[in-house]
């Protein structure tokens, strides 16, 4: 299994959601460069927008020089998910408002060989899970609502990055804390200086000159900041 992310050191993952899917083998090729590439799957139910299954998360692990991070957008995760991880994506992150066994799904995903992750959406709470988060590898708190990239970056989020990482860190405990949505070079020091360590970044990179260049601006300014 490639590891999509440890819990020490910082990791960019690059969000395709707005790359150019007609091209989407080069659009690979441009981040290879990054740590793992971000894919978002999204039903048209949770979100209001609709992207890939399975199947293409296949051929883009096949593809990637790099692992392939699943962000699901995707409701009724305890049913849809596995397949995600049988697609051979190294991580699988599933909604918590959209499992309803989220404990007894990330067994299941871990024992299909991939890393768990769990998302909440913006005004989800985190304290009620502080207890619960041992079961993941990644907490993912989305810092936009989800469904599209470009979106602004919601600075009142920041607070709730700090006290999960308080938690984490106060529990002992070897969970990543990865920020999704508005994440760019004006944003990225102070998600890294609250306590993220897994940076998702879609229009910042594909909207940039040089892809490359841009993952490694992230990830210095991350790096700079980072208290974890
Ligand atoms: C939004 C997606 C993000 C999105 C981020 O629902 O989960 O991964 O692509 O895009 P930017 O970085 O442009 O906010
Ligand atoms: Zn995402």
């Amino acid at each position: 299994m490639n590891a999509a992310y440890s819990t020490d050191g910082q990791y960019i993952h690059p969000s395709i959601l707005n790359a150019d899917f007609m091209e989407i083998g080069g659009e690979l090729d441009k981040i290879a460069s990054a740590d793992s590439v971000h894919v978002d799957i999204m039903d048209n139910h949770f979100v209001p927008n609709l992207t890939f299954g399975p199947g293409m998360v296949e051929q883009i692990v096949e593809r990637s020089a790099i692992p392939v991070d699943a962000h699901l957008m995707i409701e009724d995760a305890d049913r849809e998910a596995p397949a995600f991880a049988e697609a051979g994506a190294a991580s699988v992150t599933f909604h918590l408002e959209a499992a309803s066994a989220p404990i007894k799904l990330a067994r299941d995903l871990r024992r299909k060989n991939t890393e768990v992750g769990l998302a909440l959406r913006p005004a989800t709470a985190v304290e009620p899970l502080l207890d619960v988060i041992g079961e993941f590898d990644l907490l993912l708190l989305m810092t936009v609502e989800p469904g599209f990239g470009g979106q602004s970056f919601l600075e009142s989020m920041l607070p709730k990055i700090r006290r999960a990482r308080r938690a984490i860190s106060e529990a002992n405990l070897e969970v990543s804390i990865q920020v999704d949505g508005g994440v760019s070079r004006e944003t990225i020091e102070r998600c890294a200086e609250a306590g993220a360590n897994v940076f998702v970044a879609g229009s910042a990179i594909y909207r940039a000159q040089d892809a490359a260049e841009e993952i490694s601006a992230l990830r210095e300014l991350a790096r700079g900041h980072g208290t974890h």
